[in-house]
């Protein structure tokens, strides 16, 4: 049964009227129109779907929409500041980060999780922290460079 959900969006308040169930993967998508966050595998394996909920790294195909209520919610449209780049999705861009492209939201959405609670991680806890977020395109020496650049290691 749908009901009315309050959501903190990208610093917007957003309601969304749909079923408690739903993924918030689902919602933000096809409700929202926020296809910035991508469809992997459905199961919380592959990062592909990865957003913030106060923060923290989260996959959203595997959160229900009810359990976002109440949280901040940042996606990757949220980062950018208008025209500005955030340090991340630059460094991704200088580093070359991003081939097909299609895991690159999640995979910024990590790092940026990552920066926020420890800016200056080294190489080690940045591999532990992407571990979870695959590449089809196996860019993964080059995500490293760009998570390293953007914590202003190189
Ligand atoms: S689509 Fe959510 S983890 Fe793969
Ligand atoms: S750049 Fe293609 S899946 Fe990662």
């Amino acid at each position: 049964m749908n009901r009315e959900f309050a959501l903190d969006l990208n610093g917007k308040q957003t309601k969304v009227d749909t079923d408690a169930e739903r993924s918030l993967l689902d919602v933000l998508r096809e409700d929202l129109g926020l296809t910035g966050t991508k469809y992997g595998c459905g199961e919380g394996e592959c990062g592909a779907c990865t957003v913030l909920l106060d923060g923290r790294a989260v996959r959203s195909c595997v959160t229900s929409v009810a359990e976002a209520v109440g949280a901040k919610i940042e996606t990757i449209e949220g980062l950018a500041d208008g025209e500005k780049l955030q340090s991340v999705q630059q460094a991704f861009i200088e580093d070359s980060a991003l081939q097909c492209g299609y895991c690159v939201p999640g995979q910024i959405m990590t790092a940026t999780a990552l920066l926020r609670r420890t800016p200056r991680p080294s190489r080690e806890q940045i591999v532990a922290a992407m571990d979870g977020n695959l590449c089809r395109c196996c860019n993964y020496m080059n995500i490293l460079a760009a998570v390293e650049r953007a914590a202003g290691a190189r």
